[in-house]
C-alpha cells in the first residue's frame, strides 16, 4: 500500500517536470533545435548560433521571417532559401558571406526586406548582376557596413546598378565611401532616379566630408534620411532645399563649421514637413550658446523632436516674442551638454529631457520656462548637481506624468508639489534625502497617491530613522503602495545601523518606543534648565536689587529732568536727612534750627521738601542725588522702616554710581543700639568711621552739630 503511494508521489512529480521542460524549450523548432519558431514556424530565428555554410537548417517553406543573424556562413548554398515561397523577411546581417551565388534568392518573390549587413562581400566580382532580379516585391534592402575582410580599411562601394531591377525599393541602407583624395564629387547615381519609390535612406559606413548640392541631386523624394557619423564638414546651400518632403533628418555626429550650420538650417526651412531633427553631437565644440536660427528656420516646420544632445552648449535661453519653441515642437533633448542655465517658453512641449547637465545652481532659483500652462509630460532633470529646486519649479505642470530627478543631491522635498496634479511618478532615487520635512509635501504626495496613483522612488538615498524624522517615517507606513522599489530603500538609525524599508511598521514600531522616552527626555531637561535659569535670574535680581533699583530711578530721573542735570556742578541740597517718622519731632526741633539756620546749610527732608504728585521711591532718588551728602537718623524705627532702608540703600548706590565711590553717607545714631542689632550693611559703614553718636547733653550737642556742618562742608 505504501510503495504504491510512493510510486505514485515519484510519478506525478516526474510528469510536472516533463511538462515544466518542455514549456522552458517550448519555442524552440522541432526541425533543428538551434533555432527558435514563433507563431508556428512563421517566424524563425537562429542567432547567434555559430551555423556555418555545411549545417544551414532545412527551412519549412512556411517561414515568413527568418533571421540568421550573426552566424559564420561564408557562402549559401543555391537551394537554401528557393523553396520559401512565402519568406517576406530575410536578416543575413552580420555573417561572414563573401559572395552570393547566382539564384540564391531565386523564387523569393515575395521577400519585401532583404538585410546582408555587415559582411566580407567584395561587391567587385561577388555578386552576380542578376543577383536581385527574382526579388520583385522587395521593399527594404540593407547592404551597409560591407568590408573586404575582418578589420579591413577596405570598404568596396557597393554597385549601385545591381538596384535596377528593384523598382518597389522604398528604403535603402548603404555605405558611403569616398575618399577626400578623389577630386570627383560624390553623389548617388543615376539608377536611384528611377527608383521612384525610394523614401528612406541611410548611410551605413560614412565618410562624406563634403555634402555637395548634387549629391542627393537623384534621390528627390527622400523623406528620412540619415546621414549620421559622416564627419561631414561642410554643407552646400540649395542641398537639401528642393526636397520639400523631407520628414527626418538625422545629422548627428558631424563636423560641420557655424556657417555650414546657418546654411543647413535655412535650408531646412523650406522643408515644411520636416518632424524629427537629430543633431547629436553635432555642433561646433566652441558653440556654447544655442545658435539662435535653429528656433527661427524651424518654425516654418511642422517640426516635432530636436535633439541636440551630446554637444557643449553651455547657455540656452529664449523668450516669449523671439525665441520660443516652435508651437508644433513636442521632444527637446537637451541631454549630456553642459548647460548651466535653460529658459524658454514651450506651452506646447511635452518631453524635456535635460539629463546629464549642470543646471542645479540655476533651477535652485529659477525656472526653466515662463509659460504658466504647459503641456509636459515627462520632464528628465537627472545627473544635474541639484541640491534644492525652486519653490514654484513646477507650477502649471498640470499634464505632467514622469518626473525624472534621479542622481542629483537633493536632500529633501521642499519645491511645490501642488500642482503636478497628473503625476504618475517621480523619481528621486540616488539623492542625498534624509527624509521628508514638510507636512505639507507629505500631504500633497499622499493625496496625489490616491488621485493620480502616484509613485515615487526613494531608492538608493540613505533616508533617517530618527526622532526628528518620526513623522516621515510615519508617513512612510502610512503610504507604502506609494514607494517604488522598496528593496533599495535605505534607513538609518542613530546608532549608524543602517536597515531595508522591507517592515517600515517593525521600525515605526521601534522608533515610537524610543521617541516616546526621547520626548519625555527632552520635556525634562527643557523644564529643568528654565527651572535653574528662572532661579539664576532671581537669584541675580535679588543681589542686585539696589542697584537695579537705582539705576531705574536714575534713569527715569534724568529722562526727566535732562537740561537741569546737564551741568551738577553744584548740589541743589547740601545734605538729603534720611529718618523714620517717629523721629519728625528731632528733626524738626533740632536738626533744621542747627544745621539751616545755625550754619546756613540747606537740607532736603521730605516733608517738606518732597515734590507732590510725584511717587515717593522717585522723590527719594531725585533728592539723595541732588544733595551733596545723605545723613541717616538711625534709630531701631529706621531700621524697621521700609523707606528709611530704600533710602539708606539708594544712597549706597548713589555713592557707588555717581560720585566715584566716593561716601557720602553719613549715620546719627540717635539712640544707643547694639551692634548685633544692626543690618551688616550698616555695620560696614560704622567700620568705616562715617558716623556720630547724638551725644544728648548741652556741651556735646554743640559740638556734635560742628562736627556735622563740617563734615558736610568738607566733601568738596
Ligand atoms: C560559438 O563559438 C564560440 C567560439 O568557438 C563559442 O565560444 C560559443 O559558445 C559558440 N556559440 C554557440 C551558440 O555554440
Amino acid at each position: 500500500m505504501k510503495i504504491s503511494e510512493l510510486h505514485t508521489t515519484v510519478y506525478f512529480i516526474y510528469c510536472i517536470l516533463i511538462v515544466y521542460t518542455t514549456k522552458v524549450t517550448e519555442n524552440r523548432c522541432i526541425f533543428d533545435p538551434r533555432c527558435e519558431c514563433y507563431i508556428s514556424n512563421l517566424r524563425v530565428s537562429c542567432n547567434h548560433k555559430n551555423i556555418t555554410d555545411n549545417n544551414i537548417p532545412h527551412f519549412p517553406r512556411s517561414v515568413q521571417q527568418l533571421s540568421l543573424w550573426s552566424n559564420l556562413i561564408e557562402i549559401i548554398p543555391r537551394t537554401t532559401f528557393n523553396h520559401m515561397k512565402n519568406l517576406s523577411e530575410l536578416d543575413l546581417s552580420y555573417n561572414r558571406l563573401k559572395y552570393l551565388e547566382e539564384g540564391t534568392f531565386g523564387g523569393l518573390s515575395r521577400l519585401e526586406t532583404l538585410s546582408i549587413k555587415g559582411n566580407y562581400l567584395d561587391y567587385s566580382f561577388a555578386i552576380p548582376n542578376n543577383i536581385f532580379k527574382p526579388l520583385v516585391s522587395l521593399k527594404s534592402l540593407n547592404v551597409a557596413n560591407n568590408k573586404l575582410v575582418e578589420q579591413s580599411y577596405l570598404y568596396p562601394s557597393f554597385p549601385s546598378d545591381l538596384l535596377s531591377s528593384l523598382v518597389r525599393l522604398e528604403s535603402i541602407e548603404v555605405d558611403v565611401i569616398h575618399p577626400q583624395f578623389k577630386l570627383k564629387l560624390f553623389m548617388f547615381p543615376n539608377i536611384y532616379r528611377s527608383l521612384t519609390h525610394l523614401t528612406k535612406l541611410e548611410i551605413g559606413l560614412c565618410n562624406l566630408p563634403h555634402v555637395r548640392n548634387i549629391t542627393f541631386f537623384n534621390l528627390p523624394n527622400l523623406e528620412y534620411l540619415d546621414m549620421h557619423r559622416c564627419h561631414t564638414q561642410s554643407y552646400d546651400r540649395w542641398t537639401l532645399r528642393n526636397g520639400k518632403k523631407l520628414k527626418y533628418l538625422d545629422i548627428s555626429e558631424s563636423e560641420f563649421t557655424d556657417d555650414c550650420l546657418s546654411k543647413l538650417m535655412s535650408d531646412l526651412n523650406f522643408n515644411v514637413k520636416l518632424e524629427i531633427l537629430k543633431m547629436t553631437n553635432s555642433f561646433p565644440s566652441m558653440s556654447i550658446f544655442l545658435p539662435q536660427y535653429l528656433a527661427l528656420f524651424l518654425n516654418a516646420t511642422q517640426i516635432r523632436e530636436i535633439y541636440v544632445n551630446n554637444n557643449s552648449f553651455v547657455e540656452a535661453i529664449g523668450n516669449d516674442e523671439y525665441f520660443m519653441m516652435p508651437p508644433t515642437l513636442k521632444v527637446f533633448d537637451f541631454s549630456n551638454n553642459i548647460l548651466s542655465k535653460f529658459y524658454f517658453g514651450m506651452p506646447y512641449l511635452s518631453i524635456l529631457n535635460l539629463q546629464n547637465n549642470k543646471l542645479g545652481a540655476y533651477l535652485s532659483t529659477e525656472r526653466y520656462t515662463n509659460s504658466s500652462e504647459t503641456e509636459l509630460r515627462e520632464i528628465d532633470l537627472s545627473f544635474n548637481c541639484i541640491q534644492d529646486l525652486s519653490f514654484g519649479l513646477f507650477h502649471g505642470h498640470d499634464h505632467a506624468v514622469n518626473i525624472d530627478l534621479s542622481h542629483n543631491k537633493l536632500t529633501d522635498i521642499t519645491f511645490d508639489l501642488s500642482h503636478l496634479v497628473s503625476l504618475k511618478k517621480l523619481d528621486l532615487s540616488y539623492n542625498n534625502i534624509s527624509g521628508i520635512s514638510s507636512q505639507t509635501s507629505m500631504n500633497t504626495l499622499h493625496k496625489l497617491s490616491k488621485t493620480s496613483k502616484l509613485k515615487i522612488d526613494l531608492s538608493n538615498n540613505l533616508l533617517k530613522c530618527s526622532c526628528e524624522n518620526l513623522k516621515f517615517v510615519q508617513w512612510m507606513n502610512a503610504n507604502l503602495d506609494l514607494l517604488l522599489n522598496k528593496d533599495k530603500c535605505m534607513c538609518r538609525f542613530d546608532n549608524n545601523d543602517v536597515v531595508q524599508l522591507t517592515n517600515v511598521n517593525v521600525i515605526v514600531k521601534q522608533l515610537e518606543k524610543e521617541c516616546s522616552s526621547y520626548t519625555t527626555l527632552i520635556i525634562c531637561i527643557a523644564v529643568g534648565i528654565s527651572i535653574a535659569l528662572l532661579i539664576l535670574s532671581s537669584g541675580l535680581v535679588y543681589r542686585f536689587r539696589w542697584r537695579l533699583r537705582y539705576l531705574y530711578y536714575m534713569t527715569r530721573h534724568k529722562y526727566k529732568v535732562f537740561q537741569n542735570i546737564q551741568s551738577y556742578t553744584s548740589y541743589k541740597y547740601d545734605a538729603f536727612i534720611s529718618y523714620a517718622n517717629e523721629e519728625t519731632d528731632f528733626v524738626v526741633s533740632e536738626v533744621i534750627p542747627h544745621l539751616e539756620r545755625g550754619e546756613n546749610l540747606k537740607l532736603c527732608v521730605h516733608q517738606r521738601d518732597f515734590v507732590p504728585g510725584e511717587e515717593i521711591t522717585q522723590n527719594i532718588t531725585n533728592g539723595i542725588h541732588q544733595s551733596r551728602r545723605t545723613i541717616c537718623i538711625i534709630t531701631r524705627s529706621f531700621l524697621d522702616s521700609y523707606y528709611c532702608m530704600f533710602e539708606f540703600n539708594m544712597a549706597k548706590m548713589e555713592s557707588i554710581y555717581t560720585r566715584d565711590s566716593q561716601n557720602i553717607l553719613f549715620l546719627v545714631f540717635y539712640e544707643q543700639l547694639r551692634p548685633k542689632d544692626l543690618p551688616l550693611v550698616i555695620l560696614e559703614l560704622v567700620q568705616k568711621q562715617s558716623y556720630i553718636e547724638y551725644p544728648n547733653d548741652e556741651q556735646g550737642n554743640v559740638v556734635f552739630w560742628k562736627k556735622i556742618a563740617e563734615s558736610l562742608g568738607s566733601s568738596e
